[in-house]
């Protein structure tokens, strides 16, 4: 029985896809290790978004293949190189890789990794013979709910890929080039997988795209404009399938990923206002507030309408906590531009926030912009924006300070809310040990930076009244 290890790097996009790759190998009968020592074949599923993401992934593939030159028993180890950094360079890496990889797959191969691995697998490369490639064109695949996988995430939650790919011009991104057009996966195919998810005992269901709000326009007999704002009171296929996951029974969160501003309406805000299981919480990259760098960057909105959208969704969903990004450094930003950033940071108080320092890459518009900054000012900016968000975040983690919220407990020790998106945003760090993957009402108590400190309610108050009474 073949051995396969894989090492899955980059978004949850990613993951969703490494957990597509585990579940045919599984189908191929084939045995998934943790361990790359032990196995007879290394799948890297890389990410190529920023150069230091491109790093990362070939630091991990020159690791195995050295680990492979030096012990005897993984003389014979194939090492298959995925994911979007495979799918856009493969061409330029089947030269700089020449002798580390065996083989190159793309995005769309992730259903037929277990016949690759065993043609790879069968024979040892002819000394100075080229790795395999088995990438076709540009990416057109999208997955179904029935579609073999086996989750990578602890048992409670569950990433939901809802649609693949994405129509937006950003200057400043690749991942269209890698990952293709939208293309969007029915309401029917969704609510099949939640279903099945929430039977498994998943207590929180992440959907995922490039463009969440963009879910299903594409399938729209007229195309939207992507540069002219939804109609704000018609219904869209997102508004039906969170309908939809709403009504099935269960305690669980739907959490709702990767927003762009473009697409949102009032009828969206509406929906998850009118759904108690969509956590109150909206990711909503920006990625700036200047209309000048909105245009350079070809974001499709306007500063105004930005502001707008922002006071609509608070005063029409109470409670919502708002997770954004902001890249600082971008070609032709002036010190004006990061001033109307900082003024808008703190004026709105953003629940959730992160800073990139703006990364020029290969292939992207943006990379050919005059106005280019030096990584000095870059760095400046990121630290003038991130001190004042570290600021606004002890404003809005003192503001929790006293409230009963209900978390979902990750570890011993260890819980999230409602405004916490597994693996981007703060803890909950609760001393007492309550059931893991389980829901559970907390006290918070304090706060430590981005992170709550809490006690179960029913525990707090009356460890702090001995407390007080023994003075
Ligand atoms: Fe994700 Fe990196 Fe690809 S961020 S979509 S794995 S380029």
């Amino acid at each position: 029985m073949i051995k396969v290890s894989l090492i899955s790097l980059g978004c949850a996009k990613n993951l969703v896809d490494s957990e597509i790759m585990v579940g045919h190998l599984h189908q191929a009968g084939m045995t998934v290790i943790p361990e790359a020592e032990n196995a007879d074949v290394v799948i890297v599923n890389t990410c190529s978004f920023i150069d230091s993401s491109k790093e990362e992934s070939i630091g991990h593939i020159l690791e195995v293949h050295q680990q492979r030159g030096m012990k005897k028993r993984r003389k014979h180890q194939k090492l298959i190189v995925a994911g979007c950094m495979s799918q856009r360079f493969s061409k330029n890496l089947e030269t700089e890789l020449h002798d580390e990889v065996d083989a190159f797959i793309g995005l769309d191969q992730v259903t037929q990794v277990g016949p690759i691995i065993e043609k790879i697998y069968a024979r040892d490369r002819a000394a100075g013979e080229a790795p395999a490639s088995f990438i076709e064109g540009r990416s057109t695949y999208i997955p179904d709910y029935d579609t073999p996988r086996f989750r990578l995430t602890p048992r409670h939650f569950a990433y939901i890929k809802i649609a693949e790919g994405c129509n937006h011009p950003c200057t400043f991104c690749i991942i269209p080039q890698i990952r293709g057009r939208h293309r969007s996966r029915t309401v029917e195919s969704v609510v099949a997988e939640a279903r099945q998810l929430v039977r498994e005992g998943v207590k929180e269901l992440n959907l995922i795209s490039q463009d969440t709000t963009f879910f299903g326009m594409d399938t729209w007999d007229e195309r939207p404009n992507p540069r002219t704002p939804v109609d704000s009171s018609r219904g869209t296929a997102l508004t039906t399938l969170l309908r939809e996951l709403n009504a099935i029974e269960g305690d669980f969160w739907i959490r709702l990923l990767y927003t762009h501003p473009a697409h949102w309406s009032d009828e969206l805000i509406r929906t998850i206002a009118e759904c108690p299981k969509v956590a109150r919480y909206i990711d909503i990259p920006l990625q700036h507030i200047s209309d000048h760098m909105l245009g350079l960057m070809q974001r499709e909105t306007s500063s105004a309408y930005i502001r707008d959208l922002i006071k609509r969704i608070r005063a029409g969903i109470p409670g919502i906590a708002v997770r954004t990004t902001f890249i600082v450094g971008f070609p032709g930003e002036t010190e004006a531009d990061v001033d109307e950033l900082c003024a808008f940071i703190r004026e709105t108080k953003f629940e959730r926030l992160g800073v990139f320092r703006y990364s020029q890459e290969e292939g992207t518009r943006a990379a050919k912009m005059a106005g280019q900054l030096t990584p000095k000012v870059k760095e400046a900016r990121w630290h003038r924006v991130m001190k004042l968000q570290q600021e606004v975040a002890a404003q809005v983690s003192a503001s929790q300070v006293g409230r009963t919220l209900k978390v979902l407990v990750e570890e011993p020790g260890v819980a999230r809310g409602a405004a916490d998106a597994p693996d981007i945003d703060g803890r909950v760090y609760v001393p007492i040990t309550m059931p893991v993957g389980e829901f559970a009402p907390v006290k918070i108590t304090g706060y430590e930076d981005y992170d709550l400190l809490a006690l179960p309610v029913g525990q707090e108050p009356a460890t702090r009244k001995v407390a007080r009474q023994a003075q």
